[in-house]
């Protein structure tokens, strides 16, 4: 009899401890999702804050969704995998790209029908993301933990860089996190879900630069370059970086600086698509004060020509984020005093492609076999990096043909693009135009 009774509490203790287990999983899951209606739109908080609504709007924040290189691409690359692990990143993109929704429980995956995605989950990186981000768990793959108010009702705290702030409609907190590069960074460092590969890396960039500094008057976060530029002020590192007095909210008190929010990299191609030639400039006008070029002539005589390449203003490596798109490039120019053209190197063909032998700043990624791939999802290994590091100098030595006649005059830029065409052609659908192409730097001397 007792016995019966002890298999029955034991059964009991066995379902009980199953349900406990279960239950500690299902709260111990980091991501539970939040109701949807807990987030207040962007137009909400532009109703006050209309300054930083207008710099926000249109910028790759705001568009981090709708972007059509990033959309096209992420349906481009999920297609036609079988391999597991390959699945799951290409299913993971709406995690930063549509944070909202993937918070809120649609889209969960690159995969779902996207025209579903709620309206407010459209407007991507948006105000109330941002700002009720209290706290992260790690510096990649979006680590933020969100304590959004309740709706436009009950809009909970808004925290920010300032520690006496007093607003009616919603509660304000000073944030140590929102002044630091690591809100910035569980973002912009991306890792392979299943095979680890450090597929973007601008913040470990930044981490590991000069502009990273115990001491915080050294210090310049990301927040300290791209949360100070506006038009006609690139705020870079090589460029001053004015204070931007002014008011956070209409009507609200002056205060000696407000943090903008146009957040531009450069990107100019697909803000310029909304019709923001604003947005689009800045791109150039970051772009155009990031580096610089000199040349070394000395040993023309031996057929060769040294061609330095200095990041003077950017935090990171140039380039950064998604680096194996991205191509920054060295074109060579020779020409005798005639105009005749001696020598070329990097020079862009009919189609807009680049000769096999440019020297094209990059990261490659590779299948593990040693084989390159372009597609993210499939990318086991890093074959190939030779970008710039923030304050960093790179030398290239050009080998020339021959000895250039004597008032021949060298011609070099640097020059970017957010793609090369042969990427861009393979998306399925309506083409896409190519890509601008940006001249960074320019340099000239006669021999
Ligand atoms: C990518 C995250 C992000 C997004 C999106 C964002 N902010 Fe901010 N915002 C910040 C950070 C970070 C700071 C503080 C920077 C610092 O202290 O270094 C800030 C500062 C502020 C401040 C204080 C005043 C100032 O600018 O210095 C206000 C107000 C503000 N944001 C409102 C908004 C509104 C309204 C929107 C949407 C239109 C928005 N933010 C979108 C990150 C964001
Ligand atoms: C009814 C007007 C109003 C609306 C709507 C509003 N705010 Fe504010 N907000 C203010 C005012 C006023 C301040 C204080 C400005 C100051 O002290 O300089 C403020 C301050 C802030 C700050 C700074 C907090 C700090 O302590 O640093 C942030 C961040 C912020 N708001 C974000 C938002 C977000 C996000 C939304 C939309 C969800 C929003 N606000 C909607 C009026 C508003
Ligand atoms: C010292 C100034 C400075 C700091 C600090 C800085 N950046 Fe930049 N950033 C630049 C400049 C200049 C460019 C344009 C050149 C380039 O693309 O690298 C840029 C470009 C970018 C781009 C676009 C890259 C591309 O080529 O597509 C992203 C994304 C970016 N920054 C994010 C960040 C983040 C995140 C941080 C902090 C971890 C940060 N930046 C810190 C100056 C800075
Ligand atoms: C929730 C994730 C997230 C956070 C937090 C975040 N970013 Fe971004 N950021 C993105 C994504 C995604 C894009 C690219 C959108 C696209 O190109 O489609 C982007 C784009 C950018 C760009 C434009 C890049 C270009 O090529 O022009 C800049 C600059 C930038 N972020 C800076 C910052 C800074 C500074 C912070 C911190 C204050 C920050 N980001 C925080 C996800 C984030
Ligand atoms: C952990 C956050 C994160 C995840 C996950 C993520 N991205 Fe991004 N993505 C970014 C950031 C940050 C940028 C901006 C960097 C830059 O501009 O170079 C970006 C930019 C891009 C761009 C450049 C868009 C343009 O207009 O030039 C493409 C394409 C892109 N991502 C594709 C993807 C795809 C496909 C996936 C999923 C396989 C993905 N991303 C997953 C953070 C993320």
């Amino acid at each position: 009899m007792g016995h019966r009774n002890w298999k029955k509490i034991s059964g009991i203790i066995i379902v009980s401890g199953a349900i406990l287990l279960f239950s500690s999983l299902l709260s111990a899951a980091p991501e539970e999702a939040i109701k949807i209606d807990r987030f207040i739109s962007p137009e909400v908080c532009g109703g006050c804050h209309s300054e930083i609504f207008e710099q926000w709007k249109n910028s790759m924040h705001h568009l981090s969704h709708k972007d059509p290189v990033y959309s096209r691409a992420a349906q481009f690359f999920r297609k036609g995998l079988t391999d597991e692990g390959e699945i799951k990143e290409a299913e993971s993109c709406v995690k930063c790209h549509t944070p909202v929704g993937n918070r809120t429980g649609f889209p969960m995956k690159v995969s779902d029908d996207l025209s579903k995605t709620p309206e407010i989950a459209t407007q991507g990186i948006q105000c109330d993301y941002c700002h009720s981000a209290e706290s992260i768990t790690r510096i990649h793959n979006n680590g933020l933990v969100l304590k959004p108010g309740h709706g436009e009702d009950d809009p909970g705290v808004k925290l920010g860089p300032f520690d006496d702030a007093a607003p009616e409609f919603h509660e304000a907190r000073y944030s140590k996190l929102h002044t630091e590069a690591e809100i910035c960074g569980t973002c912009h460092d991306v890792k392979h879900v299943a095979f680890g590969t450090d597929l973007e890396t601008t913040y470990t960039e930044w981490k590991n630069s000069p502009y990273h500094s115990k001491d915080p008057k050294k210090n310049i976060p990301c927040q300290g370059c791209h949360m100070f530029q506006k038009p006609g002020i690139p705020a870079t590192g090589s460029t001053p970086r004015p204070e931007n007095p002014g008011s956070a909210a209409d009507g609200s008190m002056d205060r000696p600086h407000i943090f903008t929010h146009f957040f531009v990299g450069a990107n100019s191609y697909v803000p310029g698509l909304s019709g923001d030639k604003g947005k689009a400039g800045m791109a150039l006008e970051r772009l155009q004060n990031a580096a610089t070029l000199s040349i070394d002539t000395s040993k023309i005589k031996e057929k060769k020509l040294f061609v330095t390449i200095a990041n003077t203003g950017a935090g990171h490596s140039i380039p950064t984020g998604v680096a194996d798109l991205r191509q920054v490039w060295l074109e060579i120019t020779i020409k005798n005093k005639d105009n005749k053209p001696l020598f070329r190197m990097g020079a862009l063909n009919d189609k807009q492609e680049l000769p096999e032998n440019t020297i094209i700043f990059r990261t490659v990624f590779g299948d593990g076999k040693g084989n390159k791939v372009i597609n993210i999802a499939k990318a086991r290994q890093i074959l190939k990096d030779n970008r710039i590091k923030a304050k960093g100098k790179v030398v290239e030595i050009i080998s020339l043909p021959d000895v250039p006649e004597k008032d021949s005059q060298v011609t070099v830029r640097l020059l970017y693009r957010g793609m090369p065409p042969e990427i861009l052609k393979m998306i399925p659908g309506e083409p896409f135009e190519p890509l601008p192409v940006v001249e960074m730097a320019k340099v000239q001397v006669k021999i």
